[in-house]
């Protein structure tokens, strides 16, 4: 199988590397790809939304099946214009894909299905949550417990332009739930857990995600077949009811409130950083999972992974470019798997490029020793302004 990754992330070094060690492959090619994807793929300098050049790629690389990391280029209908080109493609419709891309009609399809979340609220008192509508790389969310916090999420909202609702706060732990879904059948990846504010505790702003780690100590890997069942098969139902069947994966955010499970939003595509901390556990090939066969269930390892990101000065406000990166190959002498998410080479050195730079990723028997693998990694590198949790998979 000849097979083009589009992306240039973590999440899409994690696919690659995965997808390289999978018997089917016989080429593996990446656009745009990253210095760390160069080591294991064909890098093109096309760009995710370059619809056109994409499929003129990969017709004329003759690639067997596309695999789409980013949602903004499914939301823009890639996957419809490969399918009609005749490349197979691993992701979703636009049609499909708007169960991320509009926050309200993911609502409605979760009324119509059945499906646990937060409720809408009619008018804007705290405790609450604002979101805008469309896709707004994890910025369109304001989190308000009170009033201060209301006063100043509705203005910004209001400066995003686009519409915005108000629903409940949920409390509780989250999860993050994949499945890989063709039509109305689905199966599922164990649970991972993502952390998505910049500091410890969960303190500061949200980001694109500081960290992720599988398994989770309060929802066992065994626990994903019952909420695919709770959550995803109904939402597929009803996509395909709608004409808008989904091809791809189906990303489940989930919060485990005293009421139950919630859903706080879903995804057309994998998530950035869990995937980082889901592929390394895998021991079923993944060619034939994305290319739609879902015989079976991912086979996952019974040990541990725990990511952690380096972000760069300023994160998340602003991204960071150019800063020298030192200490890669001896954090990847430690065993641990470094992936890159925001760099570059200049004249041959490798330099920030992004918001979160790089993902350390450690491996072992339990969490407590895959942490102490991905800390004691991320020890070795080094680059000015380079900041990251401490408290990933602590508990
Ligand atoms: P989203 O982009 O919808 O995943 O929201 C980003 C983050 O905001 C989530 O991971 C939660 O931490 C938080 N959040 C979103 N909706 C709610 C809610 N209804 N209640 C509490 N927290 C929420
Ligand atoms: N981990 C959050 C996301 O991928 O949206």
């Amino acid at each position: 199988m000849r097979v083009l990754v589009v992306g240039s992330g973590g999440r899409e070094h994690a696919l690659a590397w995965s997808l390289s060690r999978s018997g089917s492959l016989t080429e593996l090619h990446a656009a745009p790809g990253n210095p760390g994807i160069s080591a294991l793929a064909h890098c093109h300098p096309v760009r995710a939304d370059d619809q056109s050049a994409l499929v003129s790629l990969a017709r004329e690389l003759r690639i067997d099946l596309v695999v789409v990391g980013p949602e903004a280029p499914l939301v823009a209908g890639l996957a419809d214009e490969l399918r009609h080109r005749g490349v197979a493609v691993f992701g979703p419709s636009a049609a499909a894909a708007r169960i991320e891309g509009s926050k309200s009609f993911a609502k409605e399809v979760m009324e119509a299905a059945g499906v646990p979340t937060a409720k809408t609220l009619p008018v804007a008192r705290p405790p609450c949550v604002v979101k805008i509508d469309g896709l707004a790389a994890g910025k369109g969310v304001w989190v308000c417990r009170t009033r201060a916090e209301l006063d100043e999420a509705l203005p910004a909202a209001e400066a995003l332009g686009q519409p915005f609702h108000v629903e409940e706060l949920l409390e509780g732990p989250e999860l993050s739930v994949f499945a890989l879904c063709a039509g109305e059948d689905a199966v599922a990846f164990p649970p991972a857990r993502d952390y998505k504010r910049i500091g410890d505790g969960n303190a500061g702003p949200n980001t694109g995600g500081m960290g992720s780690f599988s398994p989770l100590p309060d929802v066992p890997d065994g626990a994903a077949d019952g909420i695919v069942e709770l959550v995803h098969l109904p939402v597929l139902r009803e996509l395909a009811r709608r004409g808008s069947p989904f091809q791809g994966l189906l990303y489940a955010g989930l919060m485990q409130t005293g009421d139950g499970l919630r859903v706080i939003e879903f995804n057309c595509r994998f998530g950035d950083p869990e995937t980082q901390s889901l592929l390394p556990r895998l021991e079923s090939d993944l060619i034939p999972l994305l290319a739609g066969d879902l015989s079976q269930a991912p086979r996952v390892a019974d040990r541990a992974a725990v990511t952690v990101v380096l972000a760069g000065a300023g994160y998340p406000e602003r991204s960071d470019q150019g800063t020298p990166i030192e200490g890669v190959a001896d954090a990847e002498a430690t065993g641990a798997l470094v992936l890159h998410a925001g760099t570059a080479l200049h004249g041959g050195r490798l330099v920030t490029n992004g918001g979160r730079i790089l993902n350390v990723v450690g491996v072992g028997a339990t969490v407590a020793e895959a942490r102490t693998a991905a800390y004691e990694a991320a020890s070795r590198i080094d680059f000015a302004g380079m900041q990251f949790r401490k408290d990933i998979a602590s508990g």
